[in-house]
């Protein structure tokens, strides 16, 4: 029945009434906020390219776990910056290295707190990359899929002895899933769960990332194990493969040029969705933000709610402090 007797403003015409006809919500528990953790640093280290958010010793761990249990937040994620890097990424796998150490101040103060730790190698590798190279048969330095498998399965059966919760591999390489569920299966870590960054771009919107965890490839790009951006079938494919490995929660990164592949993927599992609103979405808006350009506070809710309008039960965002203090 159209005008005048269909009249959607009336829905809109009061707050109380707005309420009732909203869809959607963001709560500090849907949020989960990212750390970095440095082996070497014995104090806060901010980073240039993203404002408000610091390189922290591993000695704020304990803190940085009640702060985020007092806002409600829905959990934490890990990266680490160790103090050396070598071809294979070896630290990543060290008992003593920052984020194990971290992980285990975090349960310790707040057993309670989701943490969750990133796998990757990209952060422990004097070149960047996120695995380990060889030369491919055209000649050229790639990183080596099956190799890579092994050192991301050592660095999450340490992050479970270390108490992570949920173990976050970001790596792209196809099968890390089920060779982490079966080496931590293989230990006895029945329990902790894998959050798969099932559905991850090859994105400059990672930009100011690299600086915050020093992992900017020192040659070339991720472009042959991170996913083309224009491709939206592929992600579905992806997330499927991943499910079957003994994915517990998918992921698509970054959120904002992808609402429509987290729209598809929500779409197309029944498992848990989250979602990467990425440190050049948050430098983004910051920017804007002191330029005079916007407004932060208005921006940052609109931004949280449509990641979680196209269908992420989760929101992984370096704004989970500031957003769960409005939020209230
Ligand atoms: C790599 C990793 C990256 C991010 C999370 N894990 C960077 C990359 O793939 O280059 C990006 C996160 C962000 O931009 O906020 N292991």
């Amino acid at each position: 029945m159209p005008f005048p007797v269909a009249r959607p403003r009336r829905l809109r015409q009061s707050p109380a009434i707005r309420a009732l006809a909203r869809e959607t919500t963001v709560e500090p528990g849907d949020l989960i906020y990212p750390l970095f953790f440095s082996a070497t640093l014995t104090e806060p280290r901010p980073i240039a390219t993203m404002p408000g958010i610091s390189q922290l010793p591993v000695s704020m761990a304990a803190a940085e776990a009640r702060e985020a249990a007092a806002l409600g937040l829905g959990g934490v994620l890990l990266f680490g910056l160790p103090k050396n890097k070598d071809a294979d990424g070896t630290s990543a796998y060290d008992p003593e290295g920052p984020v194990p150490r971290a992980v285990r101040a975090m349960k310790e103060a707040v057993p309670e707190l989701a943490v969750i730790t990133d796998v990757c190698v990209d952060e422990y590798t004097d070149h960047g990359h996120c695995g380990i190279l060889r030369k491919n048969r055209r000649g050229i330095l790639d990183v080596d899929n099956d190799a890579t498998l092994e050192v991301l399965a050592k660095a999450a059966v340490v992050y479970a002895k270390a108490g992570a919760d949920i173990v976050a591999p970001s790596d792209m390489m196809d099968g890390r899933v089920g060779r982490i569920r079966s080496a931590l299966d293989g230990d006895g870590f029945i329990e902790t769960a894998i959050l798969s960054y099932a559905v991850k771009y090859a994105s400059c919107f990672y930009g100011p990332f690299r600086d915050a965890a020093d992992c900017a490839p020192k040659f070339g790009d991720r472009a042959s194990y991170q996913m083309d951006p224009a491709n939206a079938r592929e992600a579905i494919r992806e997330a499927a493969l991943d499910e079957e490995e003994g994915a517990d929660f998918l992921m698509v990164k970054p959120a904002l040029s992808y609402l429509d592949v987290i729209a598809k993927v929500r779409a197309s599992s029944l498992l848990p969705l989250g979602a990467y609103n990425v440190s050049g979405e948050y430098s983004m808006i910051k920017a804007a933000a002191a330029a005079g350009m916007l407004d932060e506070t208005r921006a940052v809710l609109e931004v949280l709610t449509s990641i979680r309008r196209a269908g992420a039960d989760f929101i992984l965002t370096y704004h989970a402090k500031d957003a769960a203090k409005l939020l209230g």
